[in-house]
C-alpha cells in the first residue's frame, strides 16, 4: 500500500548518547502526528539500532532502519552486519543503493540486487535509492540511468517481493548541496519511475509503490515537493538530525 513516509537518514553521525537523545525527542514529538497511512522511519548507524528500536516498538507508525547490510547470511566479513542481525534489533527497513555507497564503496547494481534479496529474505523492507549524477543530469540521459538502476537492483523481484520495496529518488547533485530539485524536476522523475514500475509489474502495484524524494529536503521546501502527485514523502539527511526540522517535515502531511 502506498504510504506517506518521512524517513531520516542519519548517515555516520551521533554517538550513542546523542542518538538516543535525538530519537527520544523525535518519538515524543511525532507520536501524535503520524496517523493513517503515514509512517516515520529513522535509519541510524548500527550502534543505535537496538536502543532506538526499543523506543520505537510501542509507537504506531514509527519504525527503525539500517543504512546497509552485507549480502551474506553470516561469516568472515569483518566489520559487516547481516540482515538477520539488523532484524534482531527490531529494525524493519534498510537503505540500499544510496549514492554514497555506490560512489565510495563501489556498490554495483548486481551487488545491490543480492543485498535486496538478503533484506527481503529476513523481513527487512529495502528503501532502495536511485538517482543521477550532475553529469548525467546535464547530459540528458538521466531517465536511462534511473531505469538501469531499477532493472539491475530490484526488477528481478517477484511482484509480491517488490511490493515490500520503498523507492527513493535521490538526485546525487542535490544530496548535501542545498541544491534541491524543483518540485517539477522531482515530479517528472517520480512519474517516470512509477511508469517504469507499471510497465514491469502492472498499474496496481505501481500505484501502491511508495516513492520518496531525497536531496536537500527541508521544512522550507518539503510541502511543495510532497504535494506533487507522485512524491510520497522524503528521505531526509541533514534536516533529520534536528528534531524540530524533522517534525516540521513530518507535519507536512497533516
Ligand atoms: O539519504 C538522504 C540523503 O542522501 C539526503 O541528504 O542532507 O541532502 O537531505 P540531505
Amino acid at each position: 500500500m502506498r504510504k506517506n513516509i518521512v524517513a531520516g537518514n542519519w548517515k555516520m553521525n551521533l554517538d550513542y548518547e546523542k542518538g538516543l537523545s535525538l530519537f527520544s525527542e523525535i518519538v515524543n514529538m511525532v507520536k501524535d502526528e503520524v496517523v493513517g497511512n503515514q509512517e516515520v522511519i529513522v535509519c541510524s548507524p548500527a550502534i543505535h539500532l537496538y536502543s532506538i528500536g526499543k523506543l520505537a516498538s510501542p509507537v504506531a507508525n514509527v519504525s527503525v532502519g539500517a543504512q546497509n547490510i552485507h549480502q551474506a547470511e553470516s561469516g568472515a566479513y569483518t566489520g559487516e552486519i547481516s540482515a538477520t542481525q539488523v532484524k534482531s534489533t527490531g529494525a524493519d527497513y534498510v537503505i540500499l543503493g544510496h549514492s554514497e555507497r555506490r560512489a565510495y564503496f563501489g556498490e554495483t547494481d548486481a551487488l545491490l540486487a543480492e543485498k535486496t534479496d538478503a533484506a527481503l529474505k529476513h523481513g527487512l523492507s529495502p528503501i532502495f535509492c536511485i538517482g543521477e549524477t550532475k553529469e548525467e543530469r546535464e547530459g540528458g540521459n538521466f531517465f536511462e540511468v534511473i531505469k538501469t538502476q531499477l532493472e539491475g537492483g530490484v526488477f528481478h523481484l517477484s511482484a509480491t517481493e517488490f511490493e515490500k520495496v520503498v523507492l527513493a529518488y535521490e538526485p546525487v547533485w542535490a544530496i548535501g548541496t542545498g541544491l534541491t530539485a524543483s518540485p517539477e524536476q522531482a515530479q517528472e522523475v517520480h512519474a517516470f519511475i512509477r511508469e517504469t514500475v507499471a510497465a514491469k509489474y502492472g498499474a496496481e502495484i505501481a500505484d501502491n509503490t511508495t516513492i520518496l524524494y531525497g536531496g536537500s529536503a527541508n521544512p522550507g521546501n518539503a510541502k511543495d515537493l510532497f504535494l506533487q502527485k507522485d512524491i510520497d514523502g522524503g528521505l531526509i539527511g541533514g534536516a533529520s538530525l534536528k528534531s524540530r526540522d524533522f517534525l516540521d517535515i513530518v507535519k507536512v502531511f497533516n
